[in-house]
């Protein structure tokens, strides 16, 4: 009976802490709550508006990368190349299978790479769209 209860205590905490979760998981949920909280009208992320983002031309940061694309390639499948001409290895999960699971360097890259490109940091909904697309492709 108490080793019952034991049980159950412990897989409903893993349950209610989501302890079991990818690294990933725990990313998109973060970036779901920061999006609830900067606009209530927020549902859910959506993997076209991740496309857009990726592919538009803002040219709003640098002269030099006025797009996502600028580096990333015109695909997330593709290889992308830094400005000094060294390799980047493919945002999609697909071809990248451990991209955004490191929370510093989904955080770090997010904000340096959209500085660069729309000359602000991207919004919670913004990085959550990005990933979504990502995960689709
Ligand atoms: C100046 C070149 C450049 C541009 C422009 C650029 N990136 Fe990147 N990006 C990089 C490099 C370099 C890395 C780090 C190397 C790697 O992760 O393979 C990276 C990594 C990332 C990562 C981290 C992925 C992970 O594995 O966690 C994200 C997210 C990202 N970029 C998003 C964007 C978005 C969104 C844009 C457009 C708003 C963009 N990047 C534009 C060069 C660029």
């Amino acid at each position: 009976m108490y080793k019952n209860l034991l049980l159950v205590g412990v897989l409903s905490s893993f349950l209610i802490t989501g302890v079991n979760a990818a690294p990933r998981d725990d990313i998109m949920a973060q970036f779901a709550t920061l999006a609830k909280a900067s606009d209530a009208s927020f549902i859910a992320f959506d993997a076209e508006r991740g496309k857009n983002l990726f592919s538009t031309n803002f040219g709003k940061g640098k002269p030099e990368t006025p797009a996502c694309t600028s580096c990333h390639s015109s695909s997330p499948t593709n290889i992308g190349e830094t400005r000094a001409g060294k390799a980047i290895d493919p945002l999609a999960i697909s071809k990248t299978p451990d991209r955004y699971s490191d929370p510093k360097k989904v955080e770090k890259w997010f904000r340096r790479n959209c500085k660069s490109v729309l000359g602000r940091e991207c919004t919670p909904v913004e990085k959550g769209d990005f990933i979504t697309y990502m995960i689709s492709q």
